[in-house]
């Protein structure tokens, strides 16, 4: 290991506290939406099981889930240099996807207060569960010696805007492929404890129950609201946010291969089970899924990976601005063309069940 990378070369704000990573294309997001349009949904036909999820958020499983045991009470000093800074950048962008989460639920909450109070509940007790999440993940970042500050997050990164019908698209995946992003690490290192070096991934398993449940609460509203999943319209969006999910892991992950290794992982097999288990899950809401097996899936994505390899180095170099814009562009324009063939592959229809309750 290189000696220089012992402390990782991170920007900090103030001392401790990081610069939070550049918003790019592959960073998460945060989301606003139309809040009066959410507020007008009309939830009556699926409203039985909206109010037993709601019996479950106030249940409060993992209510004395997230308390730092003995075992994080040392030093961390020992996971040093390249595997350090990948540590601190999986921990910065979980924390950043559940905080993410938590502002958007919250805001949610406020609104939709006097309007639809069984929904603004709901909203209410998934942004507590991710703001445990996020405080989790933050903790363990200054473990580290590096934290994030949440209020400067709130106020410097750029808020994406999505019509509910997409919101709900693009949270219920989220939530799903992040319920078996943590059960597959969780699972592999009960397996393998040898391979467990830091203990948050001991938390994983109750802690995916939550985003269970937060993804299961949008796949009842999803069916509360049969327009958005019963139309043409409909499956090209399905396709369109599980294409953008899968590739957006996948493109990170695989960039990301010795976080993965450090845990005994292997970062490509470890995406293709979650992404076939997410996928699966998707197809009991959306009325069509993705081909995953099909054998151009992966090889496209891989193209894509290799591509960004190439960007990144032309990046690097020392060539004026204009050049390296020239020498970027047949990369681009193969990722786009990668991505449109994925879009393009035949999708899997699935038997309707919207509008039904479970
Ligand atoms: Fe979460
Ligand atoms: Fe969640």
């Amino acid at each position: 290991m290189v000696d220089s990378l012992k402390k990782p070369a991170f920007e900090e704000i103030r001392p401790g506290v990081k610069v939070p990573a550049k918003d790019t294309i592959l960073t998460p997001r945060f989301y606003t939406t139309d809040f009066d349009e959410m507020a007008r949904m009309d939830i009556s036909c699926n409203e039985d099981e909206l109010q037993a999820i709601l019996e479950e958020f106030r249940t409060d499983y993992n209510r004395h889930h997230f308390v730092r045991d003995a075992e994080f009470e040392q030093s961390w000093a020992h996971i040093d240099g390249e595997t350090r800074q990948l540590f601190i950048e999986f921990l910065e962008r979980s924390c950043t996807a559940e905080f993410s989460g938590f502002l958007l639920y919250k805001e949610l909450g406020r609104r939709l207060k006097d309007k639809s109070p069984v929904l603004a509940e709901c909203f209410n007790l998934m942004s507590r569960d991710e703001a445990r999440h996020a405080g989790f993940l933050n903790k363990a970042m200054s473990d580290f010696d590096l934290s994030l500050d949440l209020g400067f997050l709130t106020k410097s990164k750029s808020y994406t805007f999505f019509k509910p019908k997409f919101i709900f698209y693009a949270t219920y995946l989220s939530e799903k492929i992040g319920y078996w992003r943590y059960i597959t690490i969780f699972r592999h290192l009960e397996a393998h404890p040898e391979h467990r070096i830091y203990p948050i991934f001991r938390f994983f398993e109750n802690w995916c129950q939550d985003e269970n449940r937060h993804g299961d609460f949008f796949d009842a509203i999803m069916r509360a609201q049969p327009q958005f999943l019963n139309d043409w319209q409909a499956k090209l969006w399905s396709r369109f946010f599980l294409l953008s999910v899968f590739a957006t892991m996948y493109l990170n992950d695989i960039q990301r291969a010795d976080f993965y290794r450090a845990i005994g992982l292997d970062a490509r097999e470890y995406d293709i089970e979650v992404i076939e288990k997410t996928n699966a899950t998707a197809a009991r809401v959306f009325p069509v899924v993705l081909n995953v097996e099909h054998p151009e899936f992966y090889q496209r994505l891989d193209v894509c990976i290799e591509n960004n390899r190439k960007l990144a180095e032309i990046a690097k170099a020392q060539t004026p601005k204009l050049l390296k814009f020239f020498q970027k562009l047949p990369f681009y324009t193969s990722s786009a063309w990668q991505l449109l063939k994925l879009y393009l592959i035949k999708p899997i229809e699935v038997a309707p069940t919207h509008g039904t309750p479970r």
